[in-house]
């Protein structure tokens, strides 16, 4: 029999830094002989099987931030504690063996379990152990599948499932993704799904026409396949649309927060309803039947923040499944059962059915036909890019742990740990945090968080610094721009956080006007006008000094300024050869949301929901104030359009990227109209209605105007319809030419004329979009009381598509991981060799004492490129230059499971492959020889 060729987009091993020589420690689980699919309750061939699944949501903060969650805090704003319930549920769970429960967010979970006596951690045990209680999805939160990036999912996600597998072991390992809430679904979440050994996935939301289609079609559960590289079964994962969201069936929630009667069985009394109810239940479920493949429908017994109360919901579930089984003994056929999401897919598994195939995405989410969940892929900018560059801060920090070893965590400058900002940035991936559509004292909770997450990092990387250069010199970090004026001292460094050196353009507010840099140009020009308005009068720097910088991988560089010229700036140089070709294509436009006041829908734009009242943008203004300047470093053309926009085009010397960046805010209100603000590239690009999005920062899908792959689109908002989520990048593209825009942060986006492509930038909404946020995102802060301002930038490149990815994919990492600036005083670098181009390290992270988690991927897609998207050797022998490898094991993606172990249930779909053929193998060299990645599955 032929090896299967395995392609492995990430890649993970364990190295052991000191310490035994460690093949892995696969000791065979103490299996307890009744959780995961054992546990599962017996169900009845020849009849209709109701899987109950008893469970709650908890938002990791929503309309009240995650610590008042769990407390019960605020319950004027919200009924929710999460502590009670759980305390509720175990207490119900010991009442009735046959009960379940399921719980999925181990943010939540986690901070309970502390607290827990060790009689009730034991008792817990017990009840995980007999599969009673059981973990789904387990994750730290149920991230955000729109705007979040795959390697902030990763790491959230191995936080929470290495804490099930930490206390439970085997039995905490969740056998099923659970999605129940997310505003859409990308396929990378799939994809990464499968990775981490997930045997099927369940979500609530889709759109409203693929819903219907599928009921009538019997449609409403499938097989994703999640890569177009990955060779099948890799990235294939069972998925589930569930009946009713995630909500039980009307008249059947018994939460104290719900007004259905309760099951009332006294047959003395006059308001018996059993009859009623069971009646009733059974025309539900003969209903439900219709629409799904087999004699197994599943209904999720609870919602937002239930079981507070669990006795309400037991007691008449308990009474369900009694009178509505006795029924079976007058010839009713069917069967109710408490169950899990792993029993019911356990017993789709068992019908041994072919499945339809899903190739593409779930984007965008409409509900209704003029109701797109398409705002929220920009809402809140600043809160996205700060997300995005505390991933980035905190790769660096794990990097700095490792390559610092003990005295990083306790060193000179006190103790340091990179466990706050990874929980800061794990919360921070749920579905209303970066996803932008929680209330805005919860969004200022979460940036608090990653602010409290950086300060923890900063004595971390100040410890690692001191002790790899031998000073303990105080450490200055110059990375809040926002200050007056940078504290230069002779030296700064940079450090770079990927497996390839970087040359980088960096900006530092200063005063003087002229320096010297050691090994760099550095040119001093004055602050734009835009940038001085954003100050607000808190930065009285005068001038920006630039140089480009380089540096190895995984290491720093230093630089040595020193000033030469302190005095009035000078007046800047007109520019003869300035970006002009670009200028007159990038328009800055805005649209005026819908108010409600429509008379084909009275939806209006929100935090979540994009709705113009109008197809057609207006433009801010034709002509811009220009400012242009050239130097050895850099040319700009800086565009004044208007108090509230201005973009600067700027085109740094050997950059492979024009950049364009634009300035919004504050977003004016006066005229009582909200406005959704974007960039706008026009192009003679023939693109055919085609454009391209990136999928959480991964993979590439096609998208076209007006069409879904999967169903006849009836199309009924012609701009927000059109809109997907951009995380990392976009393009158009004809025979010739494509425009790559690499983006900063996730933004929505859309080509709604051939040849042009928009990104939108800014929101700001007068009115609630009635999804439940009850805000208008109407954003302020304190330096913008009157509306908040947010820079970003985008980055272009314009080549022949046969080599836009060769570009685009490392200048995409590039922006996710940026180098940082630091004081420091040597060269360093963690690595012997430079990884080869198509191999990114993603991850780098101390995992025990003598164990470090490292992450490599192939980065390019299957046929992406003619050069990159072929088989890789990497020598892992020869990679790092401190550490000592002294063995590896390989684990699934999320390193709760060691890969050899890793079995997963397996499907058959419908139809052919859509599978493109693959050439991006990663091969590792390690001391076990040349392990091809097939060998290993
Ligand atoms: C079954 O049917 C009989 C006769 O109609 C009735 O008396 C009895 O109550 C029914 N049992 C149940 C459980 O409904
Ligand atoms: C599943 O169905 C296939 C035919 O499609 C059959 O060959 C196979 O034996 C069945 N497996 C089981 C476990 O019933
Ligand atoms: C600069 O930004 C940082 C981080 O957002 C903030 O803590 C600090 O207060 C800001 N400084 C000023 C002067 O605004
Ligand atoms: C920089 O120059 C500005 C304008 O001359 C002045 O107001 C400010 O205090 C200076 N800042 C520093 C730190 O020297
Ligand atoms: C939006 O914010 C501004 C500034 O705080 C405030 O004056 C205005 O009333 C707000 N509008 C709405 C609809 O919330
Ligand atoms: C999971 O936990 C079990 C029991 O503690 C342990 O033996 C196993 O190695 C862990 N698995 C991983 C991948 O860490
Ligand atoms: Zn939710």
């Amino acid at each position: 029999m032929a090896t299967p060729e395995y392609t492995p987009f990430v890649f993970l091993l364990l190295l052991f830094q000191s310490g035994v020589w460690g093949v892995p420690v696969c000791q065979t689980p103490q299996e307890s002989p009744t959780c995961g699919y054992k546990s599962c309750h017996a169900t009845k061939p020849g009849m209709l099987n109701v899987h109950l699944v008893p469970h709650t949501h908890d938002d990791v903060g929503w309309l009240k931030t995650v610590d008042q969650y769990f407390y019960g805090d605020r319950n004027d704003i919200q009924h929710a504690g999460v502590q009670y319930i759980l305390d509720s549920v175990v207490d119900q769970l010991l009442k009735n063996p046959d009960r379940r429960f399921i719980y999925v967010e181990t943010a939540f979970f986690y901070r309970w379990w502390k607290q827990q006596t060790d009689d009730m951690q034991n008792t817990v045990k017990q009840l995980v152990n007999e599969g009673r209680l059981e973990f789904v999805n387990g994750g730290w939160c149920m991230s955000d599948e729109a705007t979040t990036h795959y390697s902030a999912v990763i790491d959230q996600m191995t936080m929470g499932l290495r804490f099930l597998n930490d206390t439970f072991g085997h039995c905490g390992r969740p056998r099923v993704a659970w999605h129940i809430d997310p505003f859409g679904h990308a396929r990378e979440h799939a994809s990464m799904f499968a990775q981490m050994g997930y045997d099927g996935f369940f979500f609530g939301r889709l759109d409203y026409q693929d819903r219907n289609r599928r009921m009538v079609a019997r449609e409403q559960e499938m097989l994703w396949r999640a890569s177009e590289s990955l060779t099948p079964p890799m990235a294939d994962l069972f998925t589930g649309i569930l009946p009713n969201g995630y909500n039980p069936p009307e008249g059947f929630c018994w939460d104290q927060s719900c007004d259905d009667p309760p099951i009332r069985d006294d047959p003395d009394l006059e308001d018996y309803n059993v009859d009623d109810v069971v009646t009733r239940f059974l025309h539900i479920a003969h209903g439900q039947a219709l629409v799904y493949k087999t004699n197994h429908i599943i209904m999720t017994m609870g919602s937002d923040f239930q079981y507070e109360n669990a006795n309400l919901w037991y007691k008449n579930l308990d009474k369900l499944i009694r009178y509505v089984n006795q029924m079976q003994s007058n010839g009713s056929e069917v069967n109710v059962l408490y169950s899990t999401p792993s029993c019911y897919l356990q017993e789709l598994h068992r019908v041994n059915l072919t499945w339809p195939l899903k190739g593409d995405d779930f984007f965008p989410y409409a509900d209704s036909a003029h109701d797109f969940w398409t705002g929220y892929f920009t809402s809140r900018p600043a809160l996205k890019r700060y997300e995005r560059i505390s991933n980035s801060y905190l790769q660096t920090c794990k990097q700095l742990e490792v390559l610092g070893g003990p005295i990083s965590r306790k060193g000179p400058f006190g103790a340091g740990d990179s466990e706050t900002l990874k929980k800061a940035m794990a919360v921070a991936q749920h579905h209303d945090a970066v996803s932008g559509t929680e209330k805005q004292h919860v969004a200022n909770d979460y940036a608090r968080k990653l602010a409290n997450g950086w300060a923890h990092c900063q004595v971390l990387v100040s410890n690692t610094l001191s002790s790899l250069s031998g000073s303990s010199a105080p450490r200055v970090y110059c990375e809040h721009l926002n200050i007056s004026v940078c504290p230069l001292t002779e030296t700064m460094n940079v450090y770079n956080p990927l497996a390839r050196p970087v040359s980088w353009p960096v900006r530092l507010p200063v005063n003087g006007t002229a320096y010297s840099i050691s090994d760099a140009k550095g040119k001093v020009v004055p602050v734009s006008q835009a940038t001085a308005a954003v100050r607000r009068g808190r930065g009285y720097a005068v001038n920006e000094l630039l140089f480009q910088v380089q540096a190895p991988p995984l290491g720093y560089s230093t630089y040595s300024v020193s000033l030469l010229q302190n005095g009035p700036p000078s007046p800047p140089s007109p520019l003869p050869r300035a970006p002009t070709a670009v200028q007159n294509k990038v328009w800055v436009l805005w649209y005026n949301a819908s108010d409600g006041n429509n008379s084909e829908s009275i939806q209006m734009s929100g935090a979540y929901i994009f709705r113009p009242n109008t197809s057609t943008p207006f433009i801010i203004s034709k002509t811009a104030k220009i400012e242009t300047l050239q130097n050895s470093v850099v040319q700009e053309v800086r565009q004044w359009f208007s108090p509230w926009v201005s973009q600067v085009v700027r085109l740094y010397t050997d950059s492979r990227a024009l950049e364009l960046e634009w300035t919004v805010g504050p977003v004016p209100i006066g005229d009582d109209l909200g406005k959704e603000v974007i960039s706008r590239l026009d192009s003679s690009i023939n693109s055919s209605g085609v454009f391209y999005t990136d999928s959480n920062g991964r993979e590439v899908l096609q998208r076209r105007k007006d069409y879904r792959p999967t169903w006849n689109l009836r199309q009924s908002e012609p701009i927000a319809g059109n809109y997907y989520p951009i995380n990392s990048r976009a393009y158009i593209k004809d025979d010739k030419d494509q425009l790559t825009v690499v983006t900063d942060r996730s933004q929505g986006g859309g080509s709604i004329q051939d040849g042009s492509l928009e990104i939108m930038l800014h929101r700001r909404l007068l009115y609630d979009d009635v999804r439940g946020v009850g805000e208008p995102l109407n954003e302020t802060s304190d330096i913008y009381p009157e509306g908040l301002v947010v820079r970003g930038r985008h980055l272009l490149s314009l080549s022949p598509p046969a080599m836009a990815a060769d570009t685009h994919r490392p200048l995409a990492q590039e922006v996710v991981l940026q180098p940082s600036s630091m004081d420091f005083e040597k060269e360093f670098s963690g690595l012997q060799a430079v990884l080869p181009p198509a191999v990114h390290l993603l991850t780098v992270s101390q995992w025990d004492q003598d164990t470090v988690l490292l992450r490599l991927e192939h980065q390019y897609q299957a046929s992406e490129s003619k050069e990159h998207s072929q088989p890789v050797t990497v020598n892992l022998q020869k990679l790092f230059s401190t550490l000592d490898m002294l063995g590896v094991s390989e684990m699934n993606l999320s390193a709760n499971q060691w890969k050899d172990e890793m079995t997963r249930l397996d499907w058959k779909a419908e139809s052919g492959t859509h599978h493109t053929g693959v050439t991006n193998q990663l091969c590792l060299l390690s001391p076990l020889g040349c392990v091809k990645t097939a060998d290993l599955l």
